[in-house]
């Protein structure tokens, strides 16, 4: 390991942007398809992991939403989680925030008490185990309706206090923002806290919705809005953060080269950028692989790795004494090796 790549590992970081169904690894997708009796079809882990060729979105959403399958009970959805934190807490994760699309589970007559209950679980453990914090992040699949939206969150109802904010994610494209303003204001009157993929795939337009139709507090992805100076100006006026994934756009092909990826340019455009996993055990990396594949893509100095990880801390949906708190933990880390 070079000296970097040992400084990224260490650096107390936040990961905003991780759907915990993308950490399922083809060996727990194996071992969960047997607990539960349900086939599958591959042959073995290295033909699961051939499987993972994508040229868009789609392509990749289709086999995601197939390998969720294999997630029947309580148990599963905890082991899922548990197995991500460990991933996490060897890449210096100390707080973590994972979306999770309860749809992909109840349209198959999963009930949402196993699937958040599994999860709650697994983030109470991992407190008492590596010390990390973590908060839940309900998605909406977009591709489904508006009304489909409200029957989720309404089924969210009993542990709406244990839920810290609403997401939007699935197929972009065709399926813009707008069509969730009004699930996206109960949300908000129910006090949570929004955040929604946009400019992933999708144009401009859409981040403007995002802000404009949800009023979002962070932006999934937002790599097209650097198509749009008068848009980039506003989200860097905002402050607004971007959980960015570029291992996931290298495979999506948002990029076709992680040397062409934009990280450094929206540091340099004073955009809050942060750097996340999305759904590692799909794109090839976990969050510390995030980093190092853009850091030698890109030549990322230490300053810039600082940046990302203050800019986690700070677009994170904790109170201000936590934010402050791992500001300090930070700094500290800073300050003993730059
Ligand atoms: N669901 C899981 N990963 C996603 C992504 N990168 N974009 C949209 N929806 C997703
Ligand atoms: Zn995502």
């Amino acid at each position: 390991m070079t000296e970097l790549d040992q400084f990224i590992t260490g650096l107390p970081k936040a990961e905003l942007h991780l759907h915990i169904e993308g950490s399922l690894e083809p060996e727990l997708m194996f071992a969960l398809a047997e607990r539960n009796g349900i086939d599958i079809p591959y042959a073995s882990v290295e033909e699961v992991r051939a499987a993972y060729e994508f040229s868009n979105l789609q392509d990749f959403l289709d086999i995601y939403y197939a390998g969720a399958g294999v997630l029947q009970t309580r148990a599963d959805f905890h082991d899922l989680a548990a197995a991500y934190f460990k991933r996490a807490a060897a890449d210096g994760v100390v707080h973590a925030e994972l979306m999770f699309d309860p749809q992909t589970h109840t349209d198959r007559g999963i009930a949402f008490e196993e699937v958040i209950e599994g999860l709650l679980s697994a983030m109470a453990e991992a407190e008492a185990t590596h010390g990390i914090t973590s908060r839940l992040i309900l998605c909406f699949l977009r591709h489904l309706s508006e009304e489909a939206a409200f029957e989720t969150l309404a089924m969210a109802e009993p542990w709406i206090d244990r839920i810290t904010a609403v997401g939007l994610d699935s197929s972009e494209v065709g399926h813009p923002p707008v069509k969730f303003a009004q699930v996206f204001a109960a949300a908000r009157a129910k006090g949570l806290k929004i955040t929604a993929h946009a400019g992933e795939e999708g144009p401009p337009d859409y981040v403007y919705q995002a802000l404009d139709q949800l009023k979002t507090d962070r932006i999934d992805h937002g790599n097209r809005s650097l198509e749009d100076p008068e848009l980039t100006r506003r989200l860097a006026d905002l402050g607004m953060t971007l959980t960015v994934c570029p291992l996931s756009n290298l495979k999506l092909c948002v990029v076709d080269d992680l040397k062409d990826h934009p990280t450094d340019a929206m540091l340099t455009h004073g955009l809050k950028a942060t750097l996340n996993s999305d759904d590692p055990a799909y794109f090839g990396g976990y969050v510390g692989d995030n980093f190092k594949a853009v850091t030698e893509a890109r030549g990322l100095s230490k300053a810039d790795l600082v940046t990302l990880a203050r800019n986690s801390f700070t677009g994170a949906f904790l109170p201000p004494d936590m934010i402050a708190s791992y500001v300090e933990r930070l700094d500290a880390y800073a300050a003993a090796h730059c």
